[in-house]
C-alpha cells in the first residue's frame, strides 16, 4: 500500500515516489540521500522507507513543515493528545476580527466558526520547533483548502487542493457558482486526518528536514560531510513559479502575513544566465556532503527550456559548482508536468512547461 504520509499536502511541481523508487534501486550506493530541493520531501521520505538515512532542506515554509513532519514524526499518540489540548484551548479563545484587505475573502472562503479555529491554530502552533505541533501543523496544511464539494475532510469553500487560487479571483468565482462555506470542524477533520495518515506506520528510520537555502547545505548539515552518495532532486523550474504566490493561503496559515501578491525581486529565474549562476552556487553549496563517488539525478523544468539546453545548463553548472568529474549517465526522459495547474476551479489549461530527467554519476 502507497504510505499515507506521502499525501499529506500537494506541492507545486512534486515528483511521484516512483521516481525516486526508480533511482534508488538504480544506484550501486548506500550512504546518505540528499536533496537540497527537497519541495514537500519525496525523496527525504521515500528514502527513509526504503532503510536509507536521508535529509534535504527547502527555503520555502510549507516544504520544510510537510517534509520535516514525514521524516520526523511524532507518535500517533503524542497527535492525539496534542489535538485534545489545542481544542480545549480554543473553546473560549478569542479570534481577531479584522482580516484587513482580505476580509471578504476570508468570509467566503470559511465558515465563521472554522475561520476561529483555523485562527486560532495559525496562532497555536510552535510548528517551527515542536514536531507535534508541526505534524498538527502539515495536516493543516494538507485539509485548509480544497474540493470541499467533493470530500467532508477540507476546512475552506470549493478551491484546488493543489495550489491556493488568488483572493480576488477566488471571490469572483464564488459569487458566480453560489458557493458557500460549509461548516467543518477542524479538530473532527484533523484527528480522522491523523487516524488515516497512521493506518501506514511511520518508517523506522528518521530524516532531517531544514528550512533553509541549498546553497548554504554544506554548512547545515556539517555532521554530513563526506557521506551523501546519492542525491535525487528538482531545482526551482526556470520563469515558472517561486512556489510562493501559489501557496499564499498555506503560507498565512503557517504564520505570515496574508498577501496574494507577487513580490518583485521575488527569486524567479527568468533567464539561462542568471538560472546557471544560481545552479553553480547551489551545487557548490552541497559539495562537502558528497562522497568520494555519488550519483545526482536531477529533474530540471522550465518554460521555454529545451533538452539541449537544460542538459547543458545542468552539466556546466555541476562542473563549476562541484569542482569534481562528473559524467552524463542517462539524458533519460522529458515530459509535461502531470495535472499541475489545470483544474476544474480554474479551467482546464495544458501547461507549457517541459520536465527533463538526467542522472551524472560524480568522483574526485
Ligand atoms: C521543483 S520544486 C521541488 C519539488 C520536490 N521535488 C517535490 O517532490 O515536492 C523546487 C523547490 O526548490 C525550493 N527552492 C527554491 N530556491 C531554493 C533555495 N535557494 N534553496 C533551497 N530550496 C529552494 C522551492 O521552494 C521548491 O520547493
Amino acid at each position: 500500500m502507497r504510505h499515507r504520509f506521502h499525501s499529506i499536502c500537494p506541492y507545486f511541481a512534486m515528483f511521484p515516489e516512483t521516481f525516486v523508487q526508480k533511482h534508488l534501486t538504480a544506484s550501486r550506493f548506500n550512504g546518505v540521500v540528499f536533496d537540497p530541493f527537497c519541495g514537500r520531501g519525496t525523496t527525504v521520505f521515500e528514502s527513509l522507507i526504503r532503510g536509507r538515512r536521508a535529509a534535504g532542506c527547502d527555503t520555502h515554509p510549507v516544504a520544510a513543515c510537510v517534509t520535516g513532519a514525514k521524516c520526523d514524526p511524532p507518535t500517533l499518540l503524542e497527535v492525539i493528545r496534542r489535538l485534545a489540548e489545542l481544542e480545549a484551548e480554543c473553546l473560549d479563545w478569542r479570534a481577531e476580527r479584522d482580516m484587513g484587505e482580505l476580509a471578504e475573502f476570508f468570509s467566503l472562503c470559511f465558515a465563521p466558526e472554522t475561520l476561529r479555529q483555523v485562527q486560532f491554530l495559525r496562532q497555536a502552533l510552535d510548528w517551527r520547533s515542536d514536531k507535534t505541533d508541526r505534524f498538527v501543523a502539515a495536516l493543516g496544511l494538507g485539509a485548509l483548502h480544497g474540493e470541499s464539494h467533493r470530500s467532508p475532510n477540507y476546512f475552506s469553500n470549493r478551491m484546488p487542493r493543489t495550489i491556493s487560487t488568488k483572493a480576488a479571483y477566488s471571490v469572483r468565482w464564488w459569487r458566480r457558482h453560489n458557493c458557500e462555506a460549509p461548516e467543518r470542524d477542524v479538530f473532527s477533520i484533523l484527528r480522522h486526518m491523523t487516524g488515516y495518515r497512521y493506518r501506514t506506520p511511520p518508517p523506522a528510520l528518521r530524516g532531517e528536514a531544514v528550512l533553509g537555502d541549498a546553497r548554504d547545505a554544506g554548512s547545515t548539515f556539517r555532521h554530513l560531510r563526506g557521506h551523501v552518495t546519492d542525491v535525487i532532486t528538482s531545482p526551482p523550474y526556470l520563469d515558472t513559479t517561486n512556489y510562493r504566490e501559489d501557496q499564499w493561503l498555506r503560507l498565512w496559515f503557517l504564520g505570515e502575513k496574508a498577501t496574494d501578491r507577487q513580490a518583485r525581486g521575488d527569486g524567479r529565474h527568468y533567464g539561462l544566465d542568471s538560472y546557471h549562476s544560481f545552479l553553480v552556487e547551489a551545487w557548490a553549496g552541497m559539495t562537502q556532503l558528497l562522497g568520494g563517488a555519488s550519483r545526482i539525478v536531477v529533474r530540471i523544468g522550465g518554460r521555454r527550456l529545451g533538452k539541449d539546453e537544460a542538459m547543458d545548463v545542468l552539466h556546466e553548472s555541476l562542473k563549476a559548482g562541484l569542482g569534481r568529474s562528473t559524467r552524463l549517465l542517462d539524458a533519460g526522459v522529458s515530459s509535461r508536468p502531470k495535472g499541475s495547474q489545470a483544474n476544474a476551479f480554474r479551467g482546464a489549461r495544458p501547461s507549457p512547461t517541459m520536465e527533463h530527467d538526467f542522472c551524472f554519476s560524480v568522483t574526485g
